[in-house]
């Protein structure tokens, strides 16, 4: 759906659906470069990277494996609970695998971290990761993302995978959620 099928939910479209596909065209371009003649594991954080991940893969001009898993953050609200547990653990051994994470957002960085530290532990050849967007806070702390969509400010943001409450997931754009929706 679009922007107007939300009614007055967005208070702002912060990004269209044509500057996420142009940006994630680039990025896959640097992405076929930087892993020339390796072998690449796609690793998609549920839910919300379902849309990231289903364009930036078909944006790439080669073969990648794909797997994903699920992690606890958010819960139904718009700030961190602070709790992080796996719900769905990969299908696939990355021992001696080039991973990459891909995420739809990074905010505090702690799910990220939590994420990283944990597949570090199963031995991968390498680890990196894409996030289509980044916060203000992710961008301070220790946790090297080496694959940017966008920086974007501090509001709670929704659509093109990113949820309130479930919904919204299946909104084109990126835009900033009204306070009146969830206060
Ligand atoms: P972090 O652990 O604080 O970095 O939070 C990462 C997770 O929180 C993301 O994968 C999203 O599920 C969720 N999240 C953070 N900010 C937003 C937002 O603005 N909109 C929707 N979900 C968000």
């Amino acid at each position: 759906m679009e922007a107007e099928h939300v009614d007055d939910d967005l208070t702002e479209v912060v990004l269209t659906e044509e500057q996420i596909q142009r940006r994630t065209t680039e990025l896959a371009q640097e992405i076929e470069r930087d892993y020339a003649g390796k072998e690449l594991l796609l690793v998609g954080v549920l839910r919300g990277a379902v849309m990231v991940m289903a364009d930036m893969a078909r944006s790439l001009k080669r073969h990648v494996e794909m797997d994903w898993m699920a992690i606890s953050s958010y819960g139904t609200g718009t700030s961190s609970s602070g709790v992080v547990r796996i719900l769905k653990d990969l299908d696939t051994d990355i021992n001696g695998k080039h991973v990459l994470v891909v995420e739809d957002i990074i905010d505090t960085g702690l799910t990220l971290s939590y994420l990283l530290s944990n597949l570090a532990s199963r031995g991968p050849a390498s680890t990196e990761v894409f996030t289509l967007l980044r916060k203000p806070e992710a961008q301070r702390m220790a946790v090297k993302v080496k694959y940017v969509g966008f920086d974007i400010p501090n509001d709670f943001v929704v659509g093109y995978g990113l949820d309130y409450a479930e919904r919204y997931r299946n909104l084109r754009c990126v835009g900033t959620l009204a306070p009146h929706v969830y206060s």
